[in-house]
């Protein structure tokens, strides 16, 4: 029997515009999924706030997700996984899908058994982060780099300017001169910058991003809820972004690719 909330929307946020990295895989594996996305442009970047603030807006956007009746909610931000998802997942009763640096998929692609990690300084210093180390990574080392400024490039759609390469070679160099030959892409705002780190980092260095895991994971709990929506027509996505900034709706509109109609979040 189908039940009438599986056509209900899945909710997913993100500190800025990065989680759009995450949106894509979702709506490419599950093109029938009612999708709302939240941007919260106007308080980020999470990764320089305190762990107070971080909570306190993800609460935020949960309450206005749920009164929307989503059936799940996707965290599409490293940050504030690694703050909010155990104070998310106790306060909710629906599915509540986080996101965390892929360790585990760095640790098994690399040769040299030296991985870097670029992120946010809040993702870099988690208590989430150390402990994916200890299990996940045991005998191999790991470079944790911070990138601060590295979002904004992002959300003001500077993916290849002078001033964005400048950035990434700054925290690239560091870790390539340490022999990294993987290097895993922690925030969900860096996939947009794919092309420009590996022209950086070299074509023999490989990029992990967490976009495709996430989604299949959506997918298995999904299918465990029985709320998978099982119509064949495409299903809707409403945007929304806290910013009232016109470039920040023309960075989210570039970013997605298409003409999309952006609504205010206002909380
Ligand atoms: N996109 C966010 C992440 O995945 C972080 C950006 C921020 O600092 O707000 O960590």
């Amino acid at each position: 029997m189908i039940n009438s909330s599986n056509t209900n929307a899945i909710g997913v946020f993100d500190s800025g515009m990065g989680g759009l990295s995450v949106l894509r895989e979702i709506h490419q594996l599950l093109p029938s999924e009612n999708l709302i996305y939240i941007a919260d442009s106007k308080h980020a970047p999470y990764g320089d706030r305190s762990a107070q603030h971080v909570q306190h807006r993800c609460q935020q956007i949960a309450n206005f997700l749920l009164k929307k009746k989503i059936k799940t909610l996707v965290v599409a931000c490293n940050t504030a996984t690694a703050e909010a998802v155990d104070l998310l997942r106790k306060q909710l009763t629906i599915p509540v899908v986080g996101l965390e640096p892929a360790i585990k998929s760095g640790v098994k692609m690399s040769k040299t058994g030296v991985i870097g990690v670029l992120a946010t300084q809040r993702t870099i210093e988690s208590k989430r982060l150390t402990s994916l180390v200890i299990r996940h990574a045991p005998h191999t080392k790991v470079l944790a780099q911070p990138c601060p400024g590295l979002m904004e490039k992002v959300e003001a759609n500077h993916l290849d300017c002078y001033d964005t390469r400048q950035l990434i070679k700054q925290y690239t160099v560091p870790l390539l001169e340490q022999h990294v030959d993987t290097i895993i892409l922690g925030c969900t705002h860096y996939p947009f910058l794919n092309n420009t780190i590996q022209t950086i980092v070299g074509r023999d260095i490989k990029l992990i991003e967490t976009g495709k895991p996430v989604a299949r994971q959506l997918q298995r709990i999904l299918h465990q809820w029985q709320l998978l929506n099982s119509s064949v027509s495409l299903g809707h996505i409403d945007f929304y972004n806290s910013s009232y900034l016109p470039q920040h709706k023309q960075t989210m509109q570039q970013l997605w690719d298409k003409e999309i109609e952006i609504k205010p979040f206002l909380i």
